[in-house]
């Protein structure tokens, strides 16, 4: 009886620490985010229509391997160059920029004004966080048949992505983002799926099924 309680009370403390030891990776994340916001915005909502795109909410084991390619040049992104240098990031940085990152919430609409107090600063603070992605011209009908068939077992229902498999959201993107990283894809300067490098998947899609696609992940979150 006595050394159980014993080894209760030790799993409280330690996961007291494992708690204090993540709230320390947050901060640095968050201080590591004032860099990115530049680009991605504050919340990493993204911006200019996907030029830059959304990051909130993603895997954190996708995030962190999207930086440790950008750093090797495996995957070619000009403007982050600068800031994925290890001397800039090193690896312990990856990892707390990734979980901050990934734990944001974006919510898709603006929520109700509280019934006791209306602060504008805080209200349009909450206005920069929504992000609810514009209708993409297509077929939804269509698109989601096709989704279902041929990319919900990867990217998950409706798109919001498998945060365990590190498989990222489609659902919640910028659509000139998505059309943009499919061009990538195609042209080889991105590996769609690591374990099967040479499938192209993609590619076996005409111009007109893919929008149809977007046009349905572009409406999963109205
Ligand atoms: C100077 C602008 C700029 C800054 C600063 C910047 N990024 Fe980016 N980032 C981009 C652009 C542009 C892309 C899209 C590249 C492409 O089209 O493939 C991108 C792409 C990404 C992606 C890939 C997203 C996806 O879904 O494929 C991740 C992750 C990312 N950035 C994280 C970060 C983090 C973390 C920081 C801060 C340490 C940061 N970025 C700073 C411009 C920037
Ligand atoms: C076998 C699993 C698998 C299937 C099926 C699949 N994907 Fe993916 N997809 C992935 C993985 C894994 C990534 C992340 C690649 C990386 O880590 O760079 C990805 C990334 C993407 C991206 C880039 C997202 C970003 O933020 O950079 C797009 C766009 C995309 N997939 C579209 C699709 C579409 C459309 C379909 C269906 C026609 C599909 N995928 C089917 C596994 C899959």
């Amino acid at each position: 009886m006595k050394r159980r309680q014993t080894s209760f009370i030790l799993m409280i403390i330690l996961l007291f620490f494992i708690e204090v030891g993540q709230a320390v990776d947050l901060e640095n994340g968050e201080e590591i985010n004032e860099i990115c916001a530049a680009c991605h915005g504050e919340f990493g909502q993204g911006g200019k229509q996907g030029e830059y795109p959304r990051i909130a909410g993603q895997p954190t084991t996708f995030i962190a391997k999207q930086l440790r390619l950008f750093r090797a040049r495996k995957r070619q992104n000009m403007p982050m160059l600068p800031h994925t240098e290890a001397r800039e990031l090193p690896d312990e940085d990856i990892l707390d920029i990734s979980i901050y990152l990934s734990q944001i919430t974006l919510p898709t609409r603006l929520p109700p004004i509280s019934e006791n107090q209306f602060d504008a600063f805080e209200r349009l603070m909450q206005a920069k966080k929504v992000l609810n992605i514009a209708r993409a011209a297509g077929n939804v009908e269509t698109g989601k048949k096709l989704y279902n068939q041929e990319c919900r077992f990867c990217h998950g229902h409706d798109g919001w992505g498998k945060k365990k498999k590190g498989i990222p959201m489609i659902a919640g993107q910028y659509t000139n983002y998505l059309w943009r990283q499919v061009h990538k894809f195609s042209n080889k300067e991105r590996i769609h799926d690591e374990d099967e490098p040479d499938d192209e998947l993609l590619k076996e899609f005409t111009h007109e099924e893919l929008q149809n696609i977007w046009a349905y992940l572009s409406i999963v979150d109205d």
